[in-house]
């Protein structure tokens, strides 16, 4: 099969195209043909040596990305709940060795749901990782609930466009922060106020907040702090685990933590729902070619990508 694989960290120019054997499947495992792969900033951080780098080195060969969507060609003995045709989505193994810039990958059976028919599948691998961030961050760790104010910052990005809408979807009352350039997309999400980060500082725009969900990281989390409520939340995500965001937070009297995304089937399916009855949608802004993948890193890299940036096979 077709796969790109990372023999060091370094630039795109690392990012090496192999045929390698299609992978084995374990008994808990399904073997997806991949029709889609969306790329996040955490796959553009481990190529350079950042991210999940440190976990992965060693592995060899060492295939990058997590999120996929696809179908089931072969299933493990022991897989109930999907049957070779199946079209399934997900994010595999994060935060652990994802495979996902091959042709083929194994697939624990647990971190995938039914790709909805109504969506293709470059909005279903549009829907994984940031999605599922999205979702652990609101729902299981804030647990946000109507009629609670929240702020997410980068709310054009891939998180921040999957955050707002479930944030709403929860009966939240939203601001989210982009450049004018994204105002619109922001907006047609669903937000009740946007906030142009170039032209006004969001702790002029916005207090009391119940919640915030922090994607920018450094400083943004102390001004955050400033608009958040005592015995409010921020949760920021740009370093994965972080403790200086509790201190800093614990000195306010507000709940601060990082948190890291895990796979999960049962999100994944509470995603495919929601994806399902139209109340989330995906955001896909560009679309790369297999053989595009340099290019899709760069457009990530850049760090004003507006929703998601998906990989065709
Ligand atoms: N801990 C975890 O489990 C976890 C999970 C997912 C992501 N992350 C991390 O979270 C961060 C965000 O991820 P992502 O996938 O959402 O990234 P992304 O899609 O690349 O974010 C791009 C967006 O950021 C916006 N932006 C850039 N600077 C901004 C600023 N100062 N204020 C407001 N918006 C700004 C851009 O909007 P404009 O073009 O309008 O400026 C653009 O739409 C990354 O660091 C990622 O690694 C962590």
């Amino acid at each position: 099969m077709k796969a790109i694989v990372l023999k060091q960290p370094g630039g795109t120019e690392e990012l090496k195209y192999v045929l390698l054997d299609t992978p084995s499947i374990r008994p808990n495992e399904v073997l997806v043909r991949v029709k889609a792969i969306s790329i996040n900033p955490v796959d553009v951080k481990t190529r350079s040596g950042r991210g999940l780098y440190s976990r992965l080195a060693g592995k060899d060969p060492l295939i990058l990305g997590w999120d996929i969507s696809g179908i089931v060609i072969e299933t493990g003995t022991a897989v109930t709940g999907l049957i070779v045709g199946d079209e399934v989505f997900g994010m595999v193994n994060f935060p652990g060795h994802g495979r996902a810039y091959a042709e083929y990958v194994a697939a624990p059976a647990d971190h995938l749901a039914l790709k909805p028919a109504g969506i293709s599948h470059e909005e279903a691998a549009a829907s994984t990782l940031a999605a599922l961030t999205a979702c652990q961050a609101i729902i299981h760790n804030a647990k946000v609930k109507a009629g609670q104010r929240v702020l997410i910052h980068a709310a054009a990005g891939g998180v921040g466009h999957f955050a707002v809408q479930i944030a709403k979807h929860a009966g939240a009352w939203v601001a989210g922060t982009s450049s004018a350039a994204n105002r619109d997309l922001v907006m047609s999400l669903g937000v009740d106020q946007h906030i142009d980060y170039h032209s006004v500082p969001f702790e002029e725009a916005v207090s009391n907040i119940d919640f915030v969900l922090d994607t920018i990281g450094g400083e943004n989390i102390d001004r955050s702090l400033l608009v958040t409520k005592k015995g409010g939340t921020v949760i920021s995500i740009p370093t994965g685990l972080n403790e200086s965001v509790t201190q800093k937070a614990n000195a306010a009297g507000i709940n601060g933590y990082s948190i890291l995304v895990r796979s999960s089937g049962s999100d994944m399916k509470g995603l495919a729902k929601m994806l399902s009855d139209k109340e989330l949608v995906a955001h896909v802004s560009r679309i790369f070619l297999f053989d595009e993948m340099a290019e899709a890193h760069k457009q990530v890299e850049s760090g004003h990508t507006a929703g998601k940036v998906i990989v065709n096979l």
